[in-house]
């Protein structure tokens, strides 16, 4: 077979695009750590999450595509290409969640990307390069270690792993232990290199934000991702009885807390709507009726498309922090620095040639959310596909999409990884 897919079978592409297929497995993952409320609760590192990886796994192997890992879990299933040295064209995502979290966020763009590799094979399209579904290690690591996008990290830039590796959750665990049982029992043939060369990367998800629901466009042509820096706070005062100690002896940590937090909103405050600022998670110790708090712990989420402002405006933090902590003491520490990524070149132009090609209406934006993508776009030109999710809204169990926008999301990444497959 040659490696030049012809006009006609790209043409009959988007019909081998099976609609039910991809629900029915959608279905299937949102069975695996579901919740009462209709979302997943698929943590990172879980047995949910490696039953999830399990099940991918057991999908590849039955449709005879081949199975890689590498030592930090990333799971990679691959069609050959007629050309089988060229470096593959890489397409995925995560199918871990947040704590509640939905159906869609990463899933989506695991089984999207899987979707596209059966549509291509059914459809018996040869490609020049190898095409490639991946599932990213612990994308939602946030909530537990303090950072995200843990598995395109260490593929990305293995320097990284040492320090990678010794993070430790809420309950001190490290990465290198939650890794080693996530792995345990994951078949997979091949050995995966860190760093093997990708040839271009695509990511498709949902939006999760309003814009291309709002506007009525089906696909979103991902401009850029945002900067992204976080923080922990310590705020040390001292535990105290409530009835006994008056105002004038008391070392309140969460009154501190509460001003610490309300000075920085003021400073974070952005007539233009452009800042994104977030105080999601807040530990009061001992967190008891009778007892003034003798110690708080905060995050911020800290998020802005310019480097400069992230810069700046990040940090301000451990300034206002000293100087509204009162009596109190207290530390910052900076979790994680990502600055902004733009995606241009190769990758959102063929995307745009398949969503011409496809006749769908679209728009290009820039992602507010963080994702794999933003950390292997430093080893491969990459780029990413949206689709809208209801009222933007994610990272909760309400999350959904639509099933026909679904389909029209893997039809332009099928295609798109065919022509970046030929390049
Ligand atoms: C990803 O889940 C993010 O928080 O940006
Ligand atoms: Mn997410
Ligand atoms: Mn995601």
């Amino acid at each position: 077979m040659s490696g030049n897919a012809n006009s006609n079978s790209l043409q009959m592409l988007a019909g081998h695009v099976d609609q039910d297929r991809l629900w029915q497995r959608h279905l299937d993952m949102a069975s695996i750590g579901a919740t009462p409320l209709g979302g997943v609760h698929r943590l990172p590192f879980s047995k949910e999450d490696a039953e999830s990886r399990r099940l991918f796994l057991s999908w590849a192997t039955a449709r005879g595509f081949g199975t890689e890992m590498d030592d930090f879990g990333n799971i990679f299933v691959r069609r050959e290409g007629t050309e089988k040295d060229l470096e593959p064209v890489v397409s995925g995502s995560h199918s871990d969640t947040q704590p509640n979290g939905g159906r869609f966020d990463g899933i989506y763009g695991v089984l999207a990307a899987f979707e596209a590799l059966e549509a291509i094979d059914d459809a018996g399209i040869p490609t020049r390069r190898p095409i490639e579904a991946v599932i990213w290690t612990a994308e939602e690591a946030d909530a537990q270690f303090g950072v995200g996008c843990l598995g395109s990290q260490a593929y990305a830039n293995p320097s990284k792993l040492p320090r990678l590796l010794e993070i430790r959750n809420n309950l001190n665990i490290p990465v290198k232990q939650a890794l080693a049982e996530l792995m345990e029992d994951h078949l997979c043939v091949g050995h995966r290199a860190f760093q093997s060369p990708i040839a271009y990367y695509v990511e498709a998800h949902i939006e999760q934000g309003p814009e291309l629901e709002a506007r009525g466009k089906t696909i979103g042509i991902v401009t850029a991702i945002q900067g992204h820096r976080s923080f922990k706070v310590q705020v040390t005062g001292e535990a105290g009885h409530a009835g006994n100690t008056p105002e004038r002896l008391r070392k309140d940590a969460l009154v501190a807390a509460m001003q610490i937090f309300s000075e920085l909103r003021k400073v974070f405050h952005d007539p233009n709507d452009v800042v994104r600022f977030t105080v999601g998670e807040m530990d009061v110790v001992p967190s008891a009726m009778a007892v003034i708090p003798g110690s708080v712990t905060f995050t911020i989420d800290f998020r802005h498309p310019d480097p400069e402002t992230l810069q700046s405006l990040g940090d301000r933090i451990a300034v206002v922090t000293r100087e509204n902590a009162g009596k109190c003491d207290v530390t910052v520490s900076e979790l994680r620095h990502s600055s902004p990524v733009v995606f241009k070149g190769p990758v959102p132009e063929a995307i745009l040639k398949a969503v011409e090609s496809l006749d769908y209406s679209y728009m290009a934006l820039p992602s507010g959310a963080g994702h794999d993508a933003r950390y292997i776009a430093e080893l491969a030109p990459a780029g990413m596909i949206f689709i809208p999710c209801w009222r933007g809204i994610s990272h909760n169990e309400a999350e959904s999409a639509k099933l026909v926008d679904m389909v029209a999301g893997t039809r332009v990444l099928a295609r798109t990884l065919v022509e970046l497959a030929n390049l």
